[in-house]
């Protein structure tokens, strides 16, 4: 065999496959992952006895909102087809277990007084911001454990009160054990039948909540959360906690944080027991501020580097997002 037809033979098996790379149109007609601004939930804070809305710094882009300013971040999130958000609200008071929500029940039906189905709204339901100690349940007679228990009762309240102020999607963040099978329930038995529940399921003990706890006030004084939260070295158990909310009835699960978790969520998305079931990922404080360090040391583009993001995080099959980025790439047209 003479090197010339050798040659010949062995070229109908290189491939040009920079050929779909070629320009922007090109690239963009063979992309094959959608971002879409609709999968997009929006985090916003909003704090009791504000009186003018102020930047948080650790939070680039996001605002403390106060009672009247929410209502115009939302409208002005609307307009740029930002329409599902997810709330977080910050009281003034913290207590060890009396708790008042009338601040929260007045947010909410003010804010679905004014768009109504236009928007869907999410609220977050733990108690880390409330309790004097920072922890997202109760803590027992030893003052040392949490009461899952009466953890569980009363964020089975809040979430009922959330309900009835108009609140669409019940978005419990605790980690508490059994929680979802209680709220629901008690949604059923007061006929909130149409109200949905976004389980944070998979919440993993993640360093990349330093950001959030600044801004939401909700640094446990003493201890951590690991035993609430997921260890990452337990996989099985990641997967055992959406599988258990699934049973009790979530409609959404969540994976939280995304970047460090894509695994979790493809395998969560290929499950057979959840193939019907929509997951969320939550892009976390840590993920999205970490980028802007970056961007501020003259190292990355944040804009650019918040969209790869985004993408891998879609690439893992994600249904939604939760990302403090949709306003911020929607403002500037790259989504
Ligand atoms: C609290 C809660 C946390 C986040 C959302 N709800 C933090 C925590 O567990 O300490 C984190 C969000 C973020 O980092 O962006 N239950």
């Amino acid at each position: 065999m003479s090197d010339k037809y050798q040659e010949k033979d062995q070229s109908k098996f290189l491939k040009n496959l920079s050929r779909t790379r070629t320009n922007k149109a090109i690239r963009h007609l063979f992309s094959d992952v959608v971002l879409e601004k609709k999968d997009l939930i929006y985090p916003l804070f909003v704090y009791e006895d504000l009186l003018q809305p102020e930047d948080l710094s650790a939070l680039f882009g996001q605002k403390k909102q106060t009672q009247s300013s929410i209502l115009k971040e939302i409208e002005s999130c609307l307009e740029m087809g930002i329409s599902s958000f997810l709330l977080f609200i910050v009281p003034s008071k913290k207590s060890e277990q009396h708790f008042d929500y009338q601040f929260d029940e007045k947010i909410f039906k003010s804010i679905k007084n004014a768009f109504g189905d236009n928007i869907i709204l999410f609220a977050d339901v733990c108690l880390c911001s409330q309790t004097s100690h920072g922890h997202c349940g109760l803590l027992d007679e030893s003052r040392k454990k949490i009461d899952n228990h009466q953890s569980v009762l009363e964020l089975t309240k809040k979430a009922l009160l959330y309900a009835e102020s108009g609140v669409d999607v019940i978005s419990p963040s605790d980690m508490m054990d059994n929680r979802i099978s209680s709220i629901r329930e008690s949604l059923d038995k007061h006929h909130f039948d149409d109200t949905l529940i976004m389980s944070y399921s998979t919440k993993f003990a993640s360093n990349f909540y330093g950001p959030f706890r600044n801004v939401a006030q909700s640094t446990p004084s003493f201890g951590d959360r690991k035993s609430y939260q997921i260890d990452y070295r337990h996989q099985k158990d990641a997967i055992n906690a959406s599988l258990r909310d699934k049973q009790q009835k979530a409609d959404i699960l969540m994976v939280k944080p995304a970047l460090s978790y894509l695994d979790i969520i493809y395998r969560l998305k290929t499950n057979k027991e959840l193939e019907n079931t929509p997951i969320a990922a939550y892009q976390v404080s840590g993920e999205y501020q970490g980028l802007k360090v970056m961007a501020d040391a003259g190292l990355i583009d944040f804009h650019e580097g918040l969209l790869e993001t985004l993408y891998s995080i879609k690439r893992a099959k994600a249904d939604f997002i939760i990302t403090y980025a949709a306003k911020e790439l929607s403002a500037k047209g790259m989504l």
